[in-house]
């Protein structure tokens, strides 16, 4: 049985202020809560994460990672740096950072293995777009941006990888994939989970994102093959966060 993990992407939001303010709401509400949970955040607020989660069970990471180790690359962090603040997570290949910064499935596929050679969890997203859907190409387009992935995963290291199931189309727009339109991919994710690494796929999580908002997350999170959510507008406020929260448990 896959527990739950609940993560929180604050996208490019927060403040020191607003940051504490949220954490100490989040850590407050999750008593005796079964699930994982963790906030990706914009990268000059890890220390921040560090020195206010450390000792909690709330897990932080980034949000993007380089695919090189290090050197002259101007503006890139790499996954040692991120290991430097504790970082347990880091997103790989949002649908944002494909469309705005051109990322190929095959730079993700490098940066979850950068992230993963220094013992991060990628978190790796697909997800199609309006167009796509609309055209019958959502199980291509997912499956060839997992597939880009998979391909450079011994099959012994597929299990420590967490997938993000996020249609573009539902993205930041209160348009949600039904429960059912989203176990539908997620089953065809794990059969190709599956088809790479057998039965270690059982245990990896395949989260559903995409205006995961209080009032829907229940009837999505108890789907069999949604183990968790990537939220990104309602983990900004501790309220909705915990919500959500309390619907996976
Ligand atoms: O990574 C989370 C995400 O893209 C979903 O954002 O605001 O629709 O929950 P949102």
């Amino acid at each position: 049985m896959r527990s739950k993990l609940i993560v929180g992407n604050w996208k490019m939001n927060g403040s020191r202020a607003a940051n504490a303010a949220l954490l100490e709401g989040i850590a407050a509400g999750i008593d005796g809560v079964q699930s994982a949970i963790a906030v990706c955040v914009p990268a000059p607020y890890l220390q921040q994460c560090e020195d206010t989660l450390k000792g909690s069970t709330i897990a932080w990471g980034a949000q993007d990672v380089s695919a090189y180790e290090g050197g002259a690359y101007t503006g890139e962090v790499c996954a040692k740096m991120l290991c430097d603040f504790a970082c347990r997570y880091v997103i790989v290949g949002h649908s944002e950072r494909r469309a705005y910064h051109g990322e190929s499935s095959e730079l993700v596929a490098k940066k979850a293995l950068a992230a993963m050679k220094e013992g991060l969890t990628p978190i790796v997203c697909v997800g199609e777009t309006l167009e796509q859907r609309e055209a019958g190409q959502t199980f291509d387009v997912v499956g060839a941006q997992l597939g880009a992935v998979l391909a450079q995963l011994p099959p012994a290291a597929v299990e420590k990888i967490v997938v993000a199931y996020e249609p573009v189309w539902a993205i930041g727009t209160g348009k949600t994939a039904t429960p059912e339109m989203a176990q539908e991919v997620h089953a065809r994710l794990r059969a190709q989970l599956q088809a790479r690494a057998g039965e270690a796929a059982d245990s990896v999580a395949i989260l559903y994102g995409g205006s995961m908002k209080p009032d829907n997350a229940r009837e999505l999170l108890a789907r069999p093959d949604i183990d968790g959510g990537l939220i990104g507008g309602a983990a900004l406020k501790a309220q909705d966060f915990l919500a959500i929260i309390h619907a996976a448990e």
